[in-house]
């Protein structure tokens, strides 16, 4: 998968890439990252992509030939062209999912007032990553791509996705670690049991219990 996210604030994506489980994804080759600067395609020497809106208002507003230019540059008849608003489709799991299945995708990050409405016409889809005003799209973009690299094949072990939450309907199981007593907090008899029939109905028996008591509205 090929994934260009188109930003004027390049450092913010570059800083993140360079860190842990994406930045693996990205040395073995399972993902590739481009980050392109929307301002290399100002039309002015002094680099400005944003202005006034027309009929007045607060704010600066994307215009659209930095952006057309920007998206132009790496658009391929594969490409599928996301916009970062919180006016989008809301984002989760299932649509990380789906977009797994793309071959390339192009992240758009948005900043200021907002993007010039014709924009929109180059654009598939428009995501929101949650009912809150950002200051931009880049988090959103990062949210993105995070999300859908870390289901890519190879990029983490296949069993650690299959049982975490809103694949299937249910929170994920809790989980713990050694020591087996700390501060008198102890490790559920039931995991040291060695049973693993035990263990697997008990750790069923918790995602029921806390989706039921933390998210309702998830259960199937
Ligand atoms: N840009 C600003 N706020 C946003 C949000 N909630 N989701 C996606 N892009 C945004």
């Amino acid at each position: 998968m090929r994934i260009d996210i188109l930003t004027l604030f390049p450092d913010i994506i570059s800083s993140y890439l360079k860190e842990s489980i994406i930045k693996r994804a990205i040395e073995k080759g399972l993902v590739e990252i481009n980050i392109i600067n929307i301002r290399d395609f100002s039309p002015f020497k002094s680099g400005q992509v944003d202005d006034t809106p027309y009929g007045g208002g607060s704010g600066m507003v994307l215009m659209c030939e930095p952006v057309f230019k920007a998206i132009d540059s790496v658009k391929t008849d594969n490409s599928k062209v996301i916009m970062m608003t919180p006016t989008g489709e809301k984002y989760n799991q299932s649509k990380a999912i789906d977009l797994t299945h793309e071959k390339h995708i192009i992240l758009l990050c948005g900043h200021y007032e907002g993007f010039d409405e014709r924009i929109k016409t180059k654009v598939d889809m428009e995501i929101s990553i949650g009912d809150y005003v950002l200051t931009g799209g880049e988090l959103a973009s990062l949210v993105i791509t995070d999300s859908v690299v870390r289901l890519l094949e190879g990029v983490i072990t296949e069993t650690s996705l299959d049982s975490e939450s809103f694949t299937d309907g249910l929170l994920d199981y809790p989980v713990y670690t050694k020591p087996r007593v700390y501060e008198g907090l102890e490790v559920p008899e039931v995991l040291l049991s060695g049973n693993h029939k035990k263990i697997d109905e008990y750790r069923m028996n918790e995602r029921i219990r806390i989706t039921k008591e933390k998210r309702p509205d998830i259960l199937k």
